[in-house]
């Protein structure tokens, strides 16, 4: 029989039964796909670019590959990946979220990009995708949200091409004391109004805010990764550490 800690989830500070996790997760961004690119700028002051920008250079794609944007959302990585593939190769963007879906493909549509991606509807915990099948997996900003991140991590490695990567982007823990004091201010005071004042939302900003305190530290995270099968796991602190890369391969 399941244990009480093996049936419930972190929602943000919240403690709720695993199903009601993905249910609470799927409202937060049906709520703010349609703002999200708009409030990914404001909160972060444009920095998210530069830190997704890092990830394309860590990930030693090339022409012709096959590439899972995972936990895509509105497509910022798939853009760039498209280009970087060609039509020679394949970018999948999947989430499990139709709203941010239907945002993406719209947005990726509108910027006239070359048709090589595909959109999926899927969940991490159980991708489906053939053993072996992608050169890279990114997981931006998204392995935070998932209820049961091993589960996942397996699931990614498993659907991964022996030599390919996996790069997960996500908030960690500041490495710098007195930025952690300023961040902690910002995130919990700021960030819940400025998704009120924008998006008529201040809950789902503050599940953000809540669900990066609650998230795995670097040290833990890169031990989930090894867990789950990558090798050679290593991680680069961005802005300090507020945001973490995290890299790992499957041999
Ligand atoms: C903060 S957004 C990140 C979007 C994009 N990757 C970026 O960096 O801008 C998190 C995304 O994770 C997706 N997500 C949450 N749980 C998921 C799951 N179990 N499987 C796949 N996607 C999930 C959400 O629907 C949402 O689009």
């Amino acid at each position: 029989m399941a244990s009480e800690q093996e049936k419930t989830a972190d929602f943000g500070f919240r403690t709720v039964a695993k199903d009601e996790k993905e249910v609470m997760v799927a409202e937060v961004f049906h709520s703010v796909a349609a703002k999200y690119d708009l409030m990914n700028d404001l909160m972060s002051f444009g920095i998210h670019r530069i830190w997704k920008r890092f990830t394309i250079e860590c990930s030693g794609i090339r022409r012709n590959q096959c590439v899972l944007d995972l936990a895509g959302g509105t497509g910022d990585l798939t853009a760039r990946f498209s280009r970087m593939v060609g039509e020679g190769g394949e970018v999948i963007l999947a989430d499990i979220n139709a709203s941010m879906l239907k945002v993406g493909r719209e947005k990726l549509r509108n910027k006239g990009i070359i048709d090589n991606i595909n959109y999926v509807q899927a969940n991490a915990e159980a991708l489906p995708f053939p053993d072996n099948t992608f050169d890279c997996i990114t997981i931006s900003f998204g392995l935070r949200n998932v209820t049961d991140k091993n589960k996942a991590l397996r699931s990614m490695y498993r659907v991964l091409k022996p030599g390919g990567r996996l790069l997960v982007l996500e908030f960690s823990k500041p490495v710098v004391k007195p930025l952690s004091k300023v961040y902690d201010a910002y995130s919990f005071h700021i960030l819940p109004k400025i998704g009120e004042v924008v998006a008529s939302d201040a809950g789902s900003y503050r599940y953000l805010a809540e669900s990066i305190r609650m998230h795995p530290d670097q040290e833990t995270l890169k031990g989930m990764m090894s867990d789950a099968g990558f090798d050679s796991v290593n991680y680069f602190n961005l802005t300090g550490g507020i945001v973490a890369l995290h890299r790992g391969f499957k041999f």
